[in-house]
């Protein structure tokens, strides 16, 4: 970790998110548009919370609220790599941003699939300089992965939200809904040697949302308004479910890892992508005291600062709505 938090200290890292908006994913997106350390080359949409259609057009919608109808958006894979799409309108709403009624909006996706837009990303960028937050699925990455092997040797690393160890799952007893949707891509990114680190439930379970934060960031303008919104009406599932005030905030982890590290403690672990099980199929099967001789394939992030998370978003998100991008 070392290396990546010098490299952050002088420019800007280059990153595309991979994702499935989602009102967490939306969060994630605006920390990365409102934080310098980061340049978001562009949004690559997966299937996921809801179909395709939906994430892709959620995804203009929040490229609009932060004010860049320049960044591009390309429509990714609309099904797992095997068996059919999960989804989870339960969560998210039927539009899966439900919460507040923004503008219809007026920009376009970028042409190309997603897929293609990641290879040729990688294979033009210099290696090593680009990393892949993958806050969805896991089907657009691996798709690009198994057309391109070349690529995964020069992505500098895949921060991921997924998985769990004792966390266990969230939509099934052994997994966390990213990995369950599409176990075959996880197990093909996990394979593939490029520097992962996760983010799991163990960690966002502890980003909880708080009523006096999402008040203050009610407060700061449209951006503000929207995030709070949307944890408000994202709460409401998490709250019946465990029974606790405040849901997680899953996504935002992934970026505020790349921002500040050091909000954040784990180990380098084995992961496995069990694809097979009756009942775990789609689970991390994390070996954190490495009782295998199974090589260590990922940071895995057991733990985090809240308070510290919240600090950071909320000043960031704030920025959004005082100096709104060019
Ligand atoms: O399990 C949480 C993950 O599933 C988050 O990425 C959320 O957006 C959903 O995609
Ligand atoms: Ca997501």
């Amino acid at each position: 970790r070392g290396a990546a938090s010098k490299g952050f200290a002088n420019m800007a890292q280059k990153i595309i998110i991979d994702t499935d908006p989602g009102q967490d994913d939306a969060v994630a997106i605006l920390l990365a548009l409102a934080s310098p350390e980061l340049d978001l080359l562009g949004l690559t949409i997966v299937a996921g919370n809801v179909p395709l259609d939906r994430t892709l057009q959620n995804a203009l919608t929040i490229c609009e609220l932060a004010r860049r109808p320049d960044l591009p958006v390309h429509a990714g894979c609309d099904r797992p790599l095997r068996g059919a799409l999960v989804t989870a309108e339960h969560v998210h709403g039927a539009s899966g941003l439900d919460g507040i009624e923004l503008p219809v909006p007026r920009m376009l996706p970028a042409p190309g699939h997603a897929v293609d837009f990641l290879v040729e990303t990688l294979r033009r960028e210099p290696a090593g300089s680009i990393t892949l937050v993958a806050i969805g699925p896991l089907t657009n990455l691996a798709t690009a992965f198994e057309r391109a092997p070349d690529i995964a040797a020069r992505v500098a690393r895949i921060v991921l939200m997924g998985g769990a160890w004792s966390e266990l799952g969230n939509v099934t007893p052994a997994a966390e809904f990213n990995i369950h949707v599409d176990p075959e891509a996880a197990a093909r990114i996990f394979a593939s040697g490029a520097e992962i680190v996760v983010l799991p439930l163990d960690a966002t379970h502890k980003a909880l949302t708080s009523r006096d934060c999402t008040a203050t960031m009610r407060e700061t303008g449209p951006v503000g308004r929207a995030v709070a919104s949307w944890t408000s009406f994202y709460e409401r599932f998490d709250q019946a479910k465990y029974g606790r005030e405040g849901a997680p905030l899953h996504d935002p982890c992934a970026v505020a890892w790349l921002i500040q590290p050091e909000l954040f403690s784990g180990h380098r672990v084995n992961v496995e992508i069990e694809t097979e099980g009756r009942f775990t199929r789609g689970m991390t099967v994390v070996d954190w005291w490495a009782v295998t001789d199974r090589p260590s394939n990922a940071l895995f992030i057991r733990d985090l600062d809240r308070d510290g998370l919240f600090r950071l978003l909320s000043t960031r998100l704030a920025s959004l709505d005082r100096n709104p991008a060019p």
